[in-house]
Formats: structure tokens, C-alpha cells, sequence
């Protein structure tokens, strides 16, 4: 279900969003924010002082990932400098996505071979992923402005899932994004691990982030991972087709 498709950010106002199974749709958010997006002037000096460096890379605000008719919608941080930055598609070709797409496959979100760049033809199944923040910031540290500004293109990208169910929040500030961008104050939904919550009809699934850091240190184990998108399997199956 969709929360408010007429919530548009006030920048949007009057944008004809296409639905297209495809995810970028002429009138997506996708195609509305495009490769030059100006909010944010840390991230556009960064972003541009990287397309100096590495001409070949993306280096410009990173697109979701899979069908805008999935039920369910990934939120990660931002995109890794060498991974997303570089290859244009969410979590790929950094550490983190080799456990989050290895993860969406064994639960029946992902089909096809994950190899790290975007043309090794892996698919979402009724899933789709983005990032609370679609440039990379630098030390993948977005500030509280960038994330602010980059809310509105979260409240879009929920807005133009018309079957959305579920959201899987990686980490505490793509938790705090979306609490915000649905408009909910975030003492009434708070963080944690494995915690669920009930927001407009949406069931919104808390993770710590697949990071190379979290893993490593044992903050996130890939068990403990598999037990959150366990239980996106199973609220799904149990909710049906909608
Ligand atoms: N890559 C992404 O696209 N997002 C993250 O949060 C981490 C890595």
C-alpha cells in the first residue's frame, strides 16, 4: 500500500509519477533527480572533484534498484565511494552487498548471480533498494542537512510504491529517514535491532547495516541478518498478493 501518493516534496508539486516496473519511469523521482542534483553544495563538490579523478565512474546521486511495484523497499545510507558511487547501482561492488544480495536471494528477493557490478544481470523479486542519501558523502558520513535534503526523495520513492508492505531499515539513520519522511516522530518508533513497528499500514523492519565494520566487529552477524529478511518473508506470505 501506498502511504500518501499526493505527498509530494514541495519541489515536486505537480510531478506526473509514472509507475513503471522498471523503477524509472519518466516522471520517477529517479529521472527527476537526475545526475546533477544541486542540494547539497559538500556532496556536489565532492561528487565533482571524483568525476575529475575517475571520469568512468557514476560519481551522481545513485537510482533505486528494482520495480516501483515491489511490496517491499530496502533503505541502506548512502552509496560507498568505490561501490554505488562507482557502478551507479545500490550496494554494489562494496562489502556491504555482497551480504545484503546474498541474503535477498536466499529469501526468495534477488534471482540471478551477484557479481558485483551492475551489468551481471541479478534481478529484485518484489523488492527494491535506496538510500536514505543518493550521493556519497565524504567518509560516508552524510551531515544532518544532506540527509534532511535528500528526505524528500525518500518521501517520493515511498510515494510511487503503490503495493509497498514492507521497508527493511539498515542502520539508524535510514531508520530515523523514513520514520521521518512518513512522518512519524521518532520517540514513537524507535531503533533497534529485529524490531518491527506498524506505520500506515506499512510494517517497517529495523536492521543494524550490513557494513564491513558491523560485521567485522560482530554487531551484525550474517544469522542475526538472515532472521530480519526471515521475517520479511514470512509478513509477506502471510499478507499475500496484493
Ligand atoms: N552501498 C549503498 O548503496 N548503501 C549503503 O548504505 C552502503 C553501501
Amino acid at each position: 500500500m501506498c502511504p500518501d501518493a499526493t505527498a509530494r516534496p514541495p519541489d515536486l508539486v505537480g510531478t506526473k509519477v509514472e509507475v513503471a516496473p522498471g523503477g524509472i519511469g519518466a516522471g520517477s523521482i529517479d529521472a527527476r533527480v537526475g545526475r546533477d542534483c544541486p542540494r547539497c553544495p559538500r556532496l556536489v563538490a565532492f561528487r565533482e572533484a571524483w568525476r575529475g579523478k575517475q571520469p568512468t565512474w557514476h560519481n551522481a546521486p545513485v537510482p533505486s534498484f528494482g520495480s516501483a511495484v515491489a511490496r517491499l523497499l530496502i533503505v541502506g545510507l548512502a552509496p560507498g565511494l568505490q561501490g554505488a558511487n562507482r557502478t551507479g547501482r545500490p550496494f554494489t561492488g562494496d562489502y556491504a552487498g555482497d551480504l545484503l544480495y546474498a541474503t535477498l536471494k536466499e529469501y526468495g528477493f534477488a534471482a540471478g548471480d551477484y557479481a558485483a557490478r551492475p551489468d551481471d544481470g541479478l534481478a529484485l523479486v518484489d523488492a527494491r533498494i535506496t538510500n536514505a542519501v543518493r550521493c556519497v558523502p565524504p567518509e560516508n558520513k552524510p551531515v544532518g542537512e544532506e540527509i534532511r535534503q535528500c528526505r524528500d526523495f525518500l518521501k517520493a520513492t515511498i510515494a510511487e510504491m503503490p503495493n509497498l508492505a514492507a521497508i527493511v531499515l539498515l542502520g539508524r539513520i535510514a531508520h530515523d529517514g523514513t520514520v521521518a519522511a512518513l512522518g512519524r516522530r521518532l520517540a514513537a518508533v524507535p531503533f533497534g535491532h529485529g524490531a518491527q513497528h506498524a506505520v500506515d499500514g506499512l510494517t517497517l523492519f529495523d536492521s543494524y547495516h550490513c557494513s564491513r565494520y558491523n560485521t567485522n566487529t560482530g554487531v551484525l552477524t550474517p544469522e542475526m541478518f538472515r532472521e530480519v529478511f526471515a521475517a520479511v518473508r514470512r509478513h509477506l506470505d502471510a499478507r499475500g498478493v496484493s
